[in-house]
């Protein structure tokens, strides 16, 4: 029987299947199948007579020295890596092209070449005029890093090999990388496989920390990030709103530290300018004065992080209303929907929902769930809520608020930003000494109780003020006055 070593390879998750399909059935992509010769990349079983060497079994407890570091000399990055880079890892950052990662990348390792270490960073992307010319408009063209313009993974670690060990190399991006080995085209699975393979067993001799760049592409022409991020040991994706400034490091896996950590970045016409205090860019471009906006007080890995939920609950025109949502989950969203229509009576089958996360960030939270909530009811009854409040608690299905982790650490950054009032669990109150940040607490045990208090202030403020929205308001919101 001839033995077969054509077969189509998806180029986004890297499935291989014995013939042409229109849709990896892997990974739901369209059209991202591609013929690949997969022989090279799969490696020659040898037969070996050789008895195994014996090697000692060790026991669970017992020093072991901390994985060595090497900081960034960037707070931001270092939050989401762990706390440097650590000596023999490969850490992959993914991203949209264009998105800011060799402006991070650039930034980061000229820092800590002008701190001395062998940094080299090879681009196979752009020229080396191109490189400079980034690093000059950055300021940073003093910095002495080694620099090349190389794509074949074979010359590079040669040269890499020569001389004292590089403590950091970036590989711009890897999806250019090509090896002798494999007889693919430069982008292609097996050939992205097989290049960070041979860069990854480099970095574990040598103990040269890689960064490999990542491409995250829809249209399946080259292959995703994604191929490579089980055998990386971290990996990074650096995300953001092509039209705003912020952008967010998230770390996806690590093997090295957290990863509910993110780094804030803000990019800015010389450069990424890391951000200390993300929830003063998150609500500095607040609208005050509007219903449908609420200010959530959410944590980040350690960190507490305040930013603003927008609301929009307009009348359909459609025979099934929208659902929009934009930095939240769908479905966590359509529960509030189910419970505030199960639970408070409010009706939302006929209006279209569109949901917001200000300033691009991407919340993964439950304790969003009252934030959301009284934002949507805000909106639907045009009642505008306190400015100087802020949201936090998990809903349950039975329409329930339970109290959520850390919560003295989100009244803390609440006071710290001048905010007076927290709309919270009625558990969480007495449980933690959480009355010291300053605020007055507003404790509510279920959602029924909250809405009923966004409807009343609504009907105490505008009876003539929005006399449209008055029959979209439930009966139960017209009554209870007082
Ligand atoms: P880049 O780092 O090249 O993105 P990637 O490597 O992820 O493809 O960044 C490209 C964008 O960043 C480009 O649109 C220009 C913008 N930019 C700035 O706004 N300010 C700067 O100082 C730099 C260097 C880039
Ligand atoms: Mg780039």
């Amino acid at each position: 029987m001839a033995k077969n070593t054509l077969s189509f390879v998806c180029q986004n998750c890297g499935a291989a299947y014995n013939r042409w399909q229109g849709k990896c059935e892997s990974c739901g992509e369209w059209n991202t199948l591609a013929e690949e010769d997969t022989s090279g990349s799969v490696p020659v079983s040898i037969r070996s007579k050789r008895k195994g060497r014996t090697f000692a079994l060790e026991s669970l407890a017992g020093k072991s020295p901390d994985a060595p570091r090497m900081s960034s000399g960037m707070t931001e990055l270092d939050r989401v890596t762990g706390g440097g880079f650590v000596r023999g890892s490969v850490l992959l950052v993914g991203g949209d092209p264009g998105i800011g990662k060799s402006t991070l990348l650039t930034q980061a390792t000229s820092m800590m070449a002008r701190a001395g270490h062998r940094i080299v960073y090879i681009s196979g992307e752009e020229a080396i005029a191109q490189v400079r010319l980034r690093a000059e408009r950055l300021g940073l063209s003093d910095a002495p890093v080694q620099l090349a313009a190389e794509t074949s993974v074979e010359d590079i670690v040669s040269t890499l090999s020569e001389g004292t060990v590089p403590r950091l190399i970036v590989i711009d991006s890897i999806q250019t990388m090509w090896t002798d080995t494999v007889e693919s085209a430069p982008g292609t699975v097996t050939q992205v496989r097989a290049s960070a393979q041979a860069l990854i067993r480099f970095a574990k001799k040598t103990g040269a920390a890689i960064i490999l760049v990542g491409h995250v592409t829809k249209d399946g022409q080259i292959a995703g990030p994604r191929v490579v991020e089980h055998m990386v040991d971290a990996v990074m994706s650096f995300e953001g709103e092509g039209s705003q400034q912020f952008r967010i490091l998230r770390a996806v896996k690590n093997r090295f530290g957290p990863t509910d950590e993110i780094g804030v970045f803000e990019m800015t016409g010389l450069g990424l300018r890391e951000v200390t205090n993300p929830s003063e860019l998150f609500l500095s471009e607040r609208d005050l004065g509007t219903p449908g906006t609420a200010v959530f007080a959410g944590i980040e890995g350690t960190r507490p992080v305040l930013v603003e939920l927008q609301a929009l609950v307009a009348p359909t025109s459609l025979g099934t209303p929208r659902r929009a949502v934009v930095g939240w989950d769908q479905s966590r969203l359509s529960m509030v929907l189910a419970v505030l229509e199960a639970h408070c009576g409010v009706k939302l089958s006929g209006h279209d929902v569109y949901l917001n996360v200000a300033g691009g960030l991407r919340i993964h939270e439950p304790a969003a769930d009252i934030a959301a909530a009284a934002a949507l009811v805000s909106s639907l009854v045009n009642a505008q809520l306190p400015t100087d409040a802020v949201y936090f608690g998990e809903i349950s299905l039975s329409g329930v608020i339970r109290p959520v982790a850390q919560t003295p650490a989100r009244l803390k950054e609440a006071a710290k930003l001048g905010f007076k009032r927290a709309v919270l669990p009625e558990s969480a109150r007495g449980g933690e000494a959480s009355g010291d940040a300053g605020l007055s607490l507003n404790a509510v045990n279920s959602l029924t109780t909250l809405v009923a208090e966004i409807a009343a202030s609504g009907s105490r403020r505008g009876e003539s003020s929005a006399p449209a929205e008055k029959n979209a308001t439930p009966a139960r919101f017209r009554r209870g006055e007082g």
